[in-house]
């Protein structure tokens, strides 16, 4: 039998994406070490385009802990954004209405800096780790079991485990049946994104309703644009060419209206996203937290998910310090009840965004959706209550 390389770290985190990898920023800043396990390799982990807005909430958080450089540098601030309805586009503007703004910054790049920010610290991450199996997580030694990139077998014993491992990862499963509750919505659309090497046609983002379905025009840079179709969940990529895409994209976003037009260009990548809601409850089983899509998954179409994830573990990193370092389990106590409350705020807003702007066919669901769309194009107070959740209200570890 092969020998088992034996370690120990006050917590074991499952997952490098960015919830695994800010709670190890987060941990190391109050004195607590970490182990990080990522299934996958660093290149896969850097290389997936993902979500692009970070609130002002997330913003503020990442500022705070050393983690702004680039972000400031590179990241684009947008003080609002423009919500369309058919060929009426109309702007929010979200520092009028709430004195906040959100800021256009990759994920790939987020990881980046996390990633370059651990290294320096000299974190330790296994990368390719296989097989990861959590147990005695309802005792104060659970420990998990892995296999690294070389084939060698590991226990990593421990204080705490936390599974930022999102939806497919062995954390949230290791909760018993009996000790869960899921709640789960499967919507009837998914999203086609595209990634183009032209310069974007607009300087804040448009989320546009449009009969025929909803369209997204977002960026990454000045000279990348990221844009997103929905489409049926029947289509595959096969369905849609270059040119299918980039004129439903002009039709839906208004191209020709009032003299504005799309740029088009090289389309760089493509990708069909499901999209789903779903909520695990509660967000701690023993010694076993839960953080980021390993505990929920929101549409995309609020710009939450990534944002949720990072509010998760700026609460939980306070806790687990406390839990472990001092021994003390008030705040550990009071994480799940408290995740939870912005959780299903952003469960709420992102199925409202998600409702209120896709098209069903259902001519009753377009007249109701017209009328919302023109109450936030009228009324300061409901475009005040997008504003101020798309913006992300501040976190204060007071909110355990
Ligand atoms: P993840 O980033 O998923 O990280 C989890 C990590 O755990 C991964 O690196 C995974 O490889 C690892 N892992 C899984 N299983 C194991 C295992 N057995 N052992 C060890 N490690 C494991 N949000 C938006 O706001 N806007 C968007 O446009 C948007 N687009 C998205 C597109 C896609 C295709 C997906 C999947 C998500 C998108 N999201 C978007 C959501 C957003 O990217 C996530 O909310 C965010 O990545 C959550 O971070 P996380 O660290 O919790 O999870
Ligand atoms: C992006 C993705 C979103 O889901 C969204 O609501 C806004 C922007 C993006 O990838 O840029």
């Amino acid at each position: 039998m092969l020998f088992t390389w034996a370690v120990r770290t006050q917590v074991a985190i499952v997952g490098a994406g960015p919830a695994g990898m800010l709670l190890s920023h987060l941990l190391a800043a109050e004195g607590v070490d970490s182990v990080v396990l990522e299934a996958r390799s660093q290149d896969y982990v850097l290389g997936r385009i993902r979500a692009g807005i970070l609130d002002h909430c997330s913003v503020q958080l990442l500022q705070s802990v050393g983690l702004g450089r680039r972000l400031t540098e590179d990241g684009i601030e947008h003080g609002g954004i423009y919500l369309q309805c058919e060929d009426e586009r109309q702007r929010l503007d979200f520092v009028d209405l709430v004195g906040r703004s959100v800021w256009v910054y990759g994920q790939t790049e987020l990881q980046r800096d996390l990633i370059a920010a651990r290294e320096a610290a000299g974190q330790s991450i296994f990368y390719e780790v296989a097989d990861a199996a959590l147990y005695d997580i309802d005792t104060e030694r659970p420990y998990l079991t892995f296999i690294d990139g070389d084939g060698l077998p590991h226990r990593l014993d421990t204080d705490a485990i936390v599974g930022c491992d999102g939806s497919l990862g062995p954390s949230r499963a290791s909760v018993p049946e009996s000790a869960k509750q899921v709640w789960e919505r499967t919507y009837p659309y998914s999203w086609l994104s595209v990634l183009a090497d032209v310069a974007p046609s607009t300087d804040e983002l448009i989320y546009a309703w449009h009969p025929e379905g909803f369209a997204l025009h977002s960026m990454r840079s000045s000279t990348v644009s990221r844009l997103y179709l929905q489409v049926s969940n029947h289509d595959t990529l096969a369905s849609w060419t270059f040119q299918r895409i980039w004129d439903a994209l002009a039709r839906r976003l208004g191209d020709g209206i009032e003299g504005w037009s799309l740029r088009r260009g090289p389309i760089a990548e493509r990708s069909v996203l499901a999209m789903r809601s779903y909520v695990q409850a509660p967000m701690r089983y023993g010694r076993l937290f839960l953080a980021g899509d390993a505990a929920h998954i929101l549409p995309p179409t609020g710009a939450k998910g990534l944002n949720l994830a990072i509010a998760d573990v700026a609460l939980l990193a306070p806790a687990l310090s406390a839990l472990v370092r001092r021994n003390k389990a008030e705040l550990a106590d009071a994480y799940s009840a408290a995740a939870l409350r912005r959780v299903w705020r952003y469960t709420h807003f992102s199925w409202w965004m998600t409702t209120m702007l896709h098209a069903t066919g259902d001519p009753f669901d377009a007249q109701l959706q017209r009328s919302q769309l023109h109450w936030l194009y009228s009324s300061d107070a409901a475009a005040m209550g997008l504003a101020e959740t798309y913006t992300g209200p501040p976190l204060a570890v007071s909110d355990l």
